[in-house]
């Protein structure tokens, strides 16, 4: 297929479009050999030849899309430097080379998607999309109703409001919370609660819009059905 070169880029899982726009001024791209620094070039996705930083990239063919339990104690990313166990420990027979979809901490379980679908995975994750994500959290000590209303309303953390979110008290007495937000900056849930003054003892993603974990077992994976799949592309 005939596309830009930074949505080619994008499709191959190097970055999102933008991004790659960057990385194409920066001179890191080469088609058939050639150096390429101009946004309007076109490639044939099957034919011509694209090295980002020396490394081919290419964009896969058999797009595999999949849900998982991730377990407490592992990594969302690929390659982790201390040597931690990874979520793609959890996936590994699956052959494609599929990568996690956003990040959940080291220490948040819960539903995580892996696609080698570069497009969704830009598609989910930038901000300017809000797609909603559903934590439960377990807190040490239950918030006053003017803090939910704060939450609710935007919060400043790392020095930028957070855009306005949900919270509700599912359970008084084990001080147990469902949160919404529709960002994805970094240990959010964590930082928002700790901003209400409550700290976050246990946390776990059930939802992202409305595809729900069910009944995965921690550690277990599923494929995504074909309509499950066309969902998630409808949001963003
Ligand atoms: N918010 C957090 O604080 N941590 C996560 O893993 C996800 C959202």
């Amino acid at each position: 297929m005939l596309m830009r070169l930074q949505k080619f880029l994008a499709e191959a899982n190097v970055a999102s479009r933008r991004k790659s726009e960057e990385i194409i001024l920066e001179g890191r791209v080469k088609v058939n050999g050639e150096v390429i620094k101009s946004l309007g070039t076109k490639v044939e996705s099957e034919k011509d030849v694209v090295f980002v930083d020396n490394k081919e990239v290419k964009i896969e063919e058999n797009l595999i899309y999949v849900i998982l339990n991730k377990p407490l104690n592992c990594v969302t990313t690929v390659k982790d430097q201390f040597g931690r166990k990874s979520v793609l420990d959890y996936v590994s027979e699956i052959k494609e080379r599929i990568y996690p979809v956003g990040r959940l901490d080291y220490d948040t379980s819960g539903l995580l998607i892996l696609t080698n679908d570069g497009e969704l995975t830009f598609k989910l994750t930038h901000p300017k999309h809000y797609v909603e994500k559903t934590y439960i959290a377990r807190v040490d000590k239950l918030p006053k109703e003017k803090e939910l209303e704060r939450f609710r309303n935007g919060l400043l953390i790392d020095g930028k409001m957070t855009s306005k979110a949900k919270i509700r008290v599912i359970d008084k007495k084990s001080f147990i919370l469902e949160i919404k937000i529709y960002e994805g900056r970094n240990r959010q849930v964590r930082k928002m609660c700790a901003e209400i003054g409550a700290n976050v003892k246990e946390l776990k993603r059930i939802k992202i819009g409305n595809l729900e974990l069910g009944n995965l077992k921690s550690g277990q994976y599923r494929k995504l059905s074909e309509s499950e799949v066309k969902y998630l592309k409808s949001l963003g």
